[in-house]
């Protein structure tokens, strides 16, 4: 079955769940996910229930496609996501966005946890993601492509939409929440960075390197859908304390800055 029917099916099944027609859809990194009290859930698909869905394995990640509202907003959100450090292919780790844009989906809210690279940057820090660069993670657009799905030659000149990162502004304004703007390094992990690296992924421009999204955002953009993405800085790579970096750290500076994360989200979705 090529991946076109593989999209129908999974579509087909969740068809029924999404009668709100959301055009919204969101999806929650590693720590992010009380975000989900935020939403009026109507129904919760667990991913393994899902035809064709890979079934996330990762601590810290749930695994289940949410339909609901927020503020009366329809929305779909993906409680839990596929990176490639797992072992699936980046056409995988694109499989549940194209799911999303096959059920209506037009613009998607993308969040995650990051190493912070930027001058200034600290543990807790905000991050509206103005850009990216993927080309240390492998495509999930290489390879035949199907031009029901998007183009071949897709174009990335803005994936960030600017229209999405000046609502994100006003509000984080308005909610006197401070936020940072920056350029997000997509890395394969599992490994954290080596010191040499963080220094080097700040020389090429980024402000922030974590182990998802570019992947997702490529798909999203193939697709014709309008992104918004924003990192939760949970670590810093340049620094000179002797210090390690470790995944528990991640989760909890995440968790400790989802409040701040949510209420901007929440306000972005209530805006639409
Ligand atoms: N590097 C890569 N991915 C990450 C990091 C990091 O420092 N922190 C959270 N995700």
């Amino acid at each position: 079955m090529n991946e076109f029917e593989k999209l129908k099916e999974a579509s087909h099944f969740l068809h029924a769940f999404n009668s709100a027609g959301a055009k919204l859809g969101v999806v929650l990194g590693s720590g992010l996910g009380n975000f989900v009290q935020e939403i009026e859930v109507s129904h919760e698909i667990p991913y393994e229930q899902i035809p064709h869905f890979p079934v996330s394995t990762v601590e810290g990640h749930h695994g289940k496609l949410i339909f609901g509202s927020i503020g009366g907003k329809p929305i779909i959100a993906m409680a839990g996501r596929f990176h490639f450090y797992e072992g699936y292919s980046p056409q995988e780790v694109a499989f549940p966005i194209r799911v999303m844009k096959f059920l209506g989906i037009e613009t998607l809210l993308i969040s995650n946890a990051a190493g912070g690279v930027g001058e200034g940057f600290k543990v807790g820090d905000l991050m509206i993601i103005t850009d990216h660069i993927s080309f240390a993670v492998k495509n999930p657009l290489l390879g035949a492509n199907d031009d029901r799905l998007g183009p071949r030659f897709t174009d990335m000149s803005e994936p960030y939409k600017k229209e999405l990162i000046a609502k994100a502004k006003d509000i984080a304004l308005r909610l006197g929440i401070e936020v940072k703007e920056g350029v997000y390094f997509g890395v394969t992990g599992p490994t954290f960075e080596t010191r040499a690296e963080y220094m080097l992924i700040r020389i090429l421009g980024a402000h922030a390197v974590g182990m998802s999204t570019v992947q997702e955002v490529i798909a999203a953009s193939h697709s014709g859908m309008n992104v918004f993405a924003m990192s939760v800085i949970t670590d810093i790579g340049i620094r000179d304390e002797e210090n390690t970096i470790t995944h528990e750290e991640v989760l909890q500076a995440a968790k400790e800055a989802e409040p701040k994360f949510s209420a901007i989200f929440r306000e972005m979705i209530i805006a639409f």
